[in-house]
């Protein structure tokens, strides 16, 4: 049995793109997502895929991975916490129940994650978690976002601690505005609470614009960088941040 990785969100643009990288790897994909037909379809068309259905913000995510990795018997070498936040509004719209339902999925769901798979950490395991830009360039329309993303910083640094003893490293991937159906329905979204006849396409040109590149992060880019985590010496990239932006963000430190 080929050494194991864990993707949750394995059907999203990024998840599916970093399972790719990981099965091509020679990894056994261990595959999580809510809805089983996307699911099957991931597993049906990459070799060495095994579908996991199930929600991140369900605790028994936990036991249930914990029984599937124990049947599979191999070590894991990467867990990637790749799954979506949930749609929310913008500074002004934004509930308190949004925004704890974003931390759930994203941050809860990766805590969830971690401890199903940690059983079968060994030396040079690999932690890592898709954050992103406005964790450190907060913005109006995105405060979820912003909020999670900076959170999750935190955490990979808190985590660092926890798991660096044991030869495990832990690390957050934070792209820019990704060219990805998801960053189409935002634009879409933001084209239309703008009301000022301002199409998707232009504020996708000013997302684009934020770059010196002139350009969105692409799905393989991000998937690279992941890949990239599995060589031995990205060890010395243990509780840092790899940041995608394309030169987006202004700040130094
Ligand atoms: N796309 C970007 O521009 C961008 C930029 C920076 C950072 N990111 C980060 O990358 C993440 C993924 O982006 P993406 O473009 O790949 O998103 P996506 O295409 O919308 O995919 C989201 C994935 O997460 C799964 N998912 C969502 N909620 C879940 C839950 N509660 N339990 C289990 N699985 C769940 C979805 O499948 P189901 O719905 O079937 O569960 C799907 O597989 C974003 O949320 C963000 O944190 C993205």
């Amino acid at each position: 049995m080929n050494d194991v990785a864990v993707v949750a969100g394995a059907t999203g643009a990024l998840g599916s793109a970093i399972l790719r990288r990981l099965v091509g790897a020679d990894l056994t994909v261990v595959a999580i997502a809510r809805s089983v037909d996307q699911l099957d379809a991931v597993a049906g068309a990459e070799g060495r895929v095994v579908a996991l259905p199930g929600d991140l913000t369900d605790d028994g995510i936990t036991d249930r991975l914990r029984g599937l990795l124990d049947e599979l018997g191999a070590p894991v070498r990467m867990v990637v916490q790749a799954a979506g936040l949930p749609g929310s509004g913008n500074v002004d719209t934004i509930t308190g129940a949004e925004m704890a339902a974003g931390i759930d999925a994203k941050i809860g769901g990766f805590v969830r994650l971690i401890r199903g798979a940690q059983h079968r950490f060994t030396e040079g395991s690999r932690i890592v978690v898709l954050g992103g830009h406005y964790g450190y360039e907060p913005s109006p329309a995105a405060p979820l976002a912003g909020m999670a993303n900076a959170a999750l910083g935190n955490f990979v640094r808190t985590l660092a601690d926890r798991w660096g003893p044991e030869g495990v490293t832990v690390h957050l991937v934070a792209p820019g505005p990704v060219d990805s159906p998801r960053m189409q329905g935002i634009a879409e979204r933001a084209a239309a609470r703008r009301n000022d006849g301002v199409t998707p396409d232009q504020v996708l040109d000013e997302y684009r614009s934020g770059s010196p590149l002139g350009r969105l992060t692409t799905v393989d880019e991000v998937a690279w960088a992941v890949g990239l985590l599995l060589a031995p010496e990205a060890a010395g990239l243990h509780g840092s941040t790899l940041s995608l932006d394309l030169g987006r963000r202004r700040g130094i430190g």
